[in-house]
């Protein structure tokens, strides 16, 4: 209040042909704009530091944006920095952006100056500049936007709040006023009014009654919910020809379930991703020719993934498909091996699809089994070194076009999006309302609910010696040696492949968020499979992941990863076990 007092005395704008004295401002001094002595600290009442930050200036031109810049100790009345700190693959943090108007409400736009900060990208590595135009094109109301990877106001995030944190800031004094997690419109409203109330000395305004939908939703939880179903077609996948070749995908459900690629004459794809287990085993870890590492996950919506397998180390359903055959654990096959499976069992569907294929019953030129690295494979030519992956390549089109077929049948928690209000118990709204209040929606959000995103949260490892996984890193690092990658020579759409991103810090001991649609036909649960229920992975997420010590996973669990009480672990289950998803005749 005294603030406003000084105020009075100073005058906005300073020229050079102002004479005398120059009048004395908010911060003691003159309009020089020299950053408050106080300690800047990140505390309540507390100057914030004077962060600089890379990215868009108002226009979406590429700039260096300092706090200092929104420092006005000479304006006549404060106005409140409103520092939104988001990141680009989250849900709650999408839909307040796309509702920046609306949180900022009409009567404070002249009272306001935002910034919008991004800790991540879309798939949970260190935002680049597409990723923050994309960013602020989300926005009804697009201002500036930086590139914030080391979460500068985390440690004002004491609660371990979830995406979007707020600080607001006296912009007179670049004071910390307030600091909050994702909370409703109107609870956000409310805070901006009653700190401009505190800040011109006025009464507060009285908090606005929240409206609820069905008793239990607020308006941001009800559209976000309506977001999560159903599932429709999968994304187009223009790198693969034939994804959507009724043809290709006939050929490919045969490919699939057909053991005779293996050497061993046992293995299909269908040995650990049986229709009758929802295209999952039912294991902790798969068996094939040797025992893996990881969970199987279901495929039934597989061809909805940005990123394919836990760590995301292929980018289309095609190539990842191409993995398991020369995995010694999966089917311990080869592509050499692959192709003339194909050629003595497949060849008149395979040609009608691809075109001929190699003179593969030439022994001497096409040895019976071979891969690159071994020496069979170092024998032939460039060429029938070329052609037999190319045939390999078609096999892995094929089977995606057939995965590409695959639907999920609706569930109950669609009859209750289509209107049913009926649909759910009392007690599995219970655990929906408990699934956004817990933070789950960050993460797991939309029709599939996932966000295609890699993230820490320190499940335990799967690897027989009980050594912690790497996840991401090892992933991206073979994604960017992969000879099949979408950007790459064998895709039919090289321009449609994925940005590049460098490995970070962050990716270490990271995952792929799985869809949590059917998630409760597909037990054991996380990368490791060690999880037996839902109500032991809502118990480890209700302690944030494993503690940091504990030694069967890698990184540190992500700072919007709330904890919570056996309450909500409790009630969360009701809803999880509700997620079934049942593969549709
Ligand atoms: C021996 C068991 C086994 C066999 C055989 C197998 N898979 Fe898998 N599949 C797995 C496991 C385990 C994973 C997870 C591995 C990882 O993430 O590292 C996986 C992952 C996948 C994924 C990624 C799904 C996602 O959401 O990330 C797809 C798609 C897939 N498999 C399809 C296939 C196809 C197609 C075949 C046949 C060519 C096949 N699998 C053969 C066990 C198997
Ligand atoms: C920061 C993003 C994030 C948040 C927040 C989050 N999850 Fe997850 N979820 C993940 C990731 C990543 C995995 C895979 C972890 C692994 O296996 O290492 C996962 C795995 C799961 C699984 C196992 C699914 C399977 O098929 O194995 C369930 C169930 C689940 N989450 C439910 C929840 C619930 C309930 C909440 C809220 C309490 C929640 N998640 C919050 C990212 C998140």
């Amino acid at each position: 209040m005294a603030l406003v007092g000084l105020a009075a005395a100073c005058k906005p704008v300073l020229t050079e042909a102002d004479a005398g004295p120059r009048p004395l401002c908010v911060n003691g001094q003159s309009a020089d704009r020299l950053y408050p002595r106080a300690e800047p600290a990140f505390a309540l009442l507390a100057t914030v530091p004077d962060l600089t930050f890379d990215g868009l200036d108002e226009q979406g031109q590429p700039a260096r944006i300092a706090l200092h810049d929104f420092y006005e100790p000479c304006a006549a009345r404060s106005r409140l920095l409103v520092i939104r700190t988001s990141a680009a693959w989250c849900g709650t943090c999408r839909w307040d952006v796309a509702h920046t108007s609306e949180l900022a409400g009409a009567d404070l736009g002249e009272r306001l100056v935002w910034l919008e900060l991004v800790v991540a990208g879309e798939d949970g590595s260190p935002p680049t500049r597409p990723a923050l135009e994309r960013w602020r094109a989300r926005s009804d109301r697009p201002g500036r936007v930086a590139a914030d990877p080391s979460f500068s106001f985390g440690p004002l995030d004491t609660l371990r709040e979830s995406l979007p944190f707020t600080v607001l800031v006296d912009t007179r004094t670049m004071t910390i006023r307030a600091a909050s997690g994702s909370s409703s419109p109107e609870a956000f409203a409310s805070s901006l009014g009653t700190e401009l109330a505190d800040l011109d000395a006025r009464p507060r305004p009285s908090a606005p009654t929240p409206e609820r939908f069905d008793g239990l939703f607020g308006r941001k939880e009800w559209e976000l919910l309506h977001q999560m179903g159903p599932p429709g077609a999968p994304p187009a996948d223009p790198t693969n020809a034939w994804a959507d070749d009724p043809a290709a995908a006939a050929l490919g459900r045969q490919l699939f379930f057909d053991p005779s690629l293996s050497p061993s004459g046992t293995i299909s794809c269908a040995s650990c991703h049986d229709p009758a287990k929802h295209f999952a085993d039912g294991r902790p870890t798969s068996q094939g020719a040797g025992v893996g590492s990881r969970n199987a996950p279901s495929l039934l919506l597989a061809a909805h993934r940005r990123w394919q397998f836990w760590d995301g180390r292929a980018d289309s359903l095609w190539s990842q498909a191409l993995g398991p055959f020369e995995n010694p654990v999966e089917f311990g096959s080869s592509r050499l091996f692959v192709a003339h499976a194909v050629f003595d069992r497949h060849r008149a569907a395979f040609e009608a699809v691809f075109g001929a294929m190699p003179a593969l019953g030439d022994l001497a030129r096409f040895p019976a089994a071979g891969m690159p690295g071994d020496a069979a494979w170092s024998a032939m030519t460039a060429a029938d070194q070329q052609s037999v992956t190319r045939v390999f390549v078609n096999v892995g089109k094929a089977i995606a076009a057939y995965e590409r077929t695959l639907r999920a049948r609706p569930n109950r928690l669609d009859a209750y999006l289509a209107g049913d209000l009926t649909a759910l118990s009392a007690t599995e709204k219970k655990g929906l309302q408990t699934f956004f209040v817990a933070g789950c929606a960050q993460c797991h959000w939309g029709p599939n609910l996932t966000d295609d995103a890699f993230h820490v949260v320190r499940f335990p490892t799967g690897q027989p010696d009980g050594q912690a996984d790497r996840g991401r890193v090892d992933g991206l690092a073979a994604w960017l040696d992969s000879d099949f990658g979408a950007s790459g020579a064998f895709s039919d759409d090289p321009d449609a492949g994925a940005e590049r991103a460098a490995p970070g810090p962050s990716m270490l001991g990271a995952f792929k968020t799985p869809p949590l649609r059917g998630v409760a036909d597909t037990a054991p649960y996380g990368h490791g499979g060690t999880l037996a229920t839902l109500h032991d992975v809502a118990a480890l997420y209700g302690t944030a992941g494993l503690q940091p010590d504990d030694a069967r996973a890698l990184g540190q669990t992500e700072p919007w990863v709330t904890r919570f009480t056996a309450g909500h672990v409790d009630a969360l289950v009701p809803f999880l076990e509700l997620l079934s998803a049942d593969v549709a005749p």
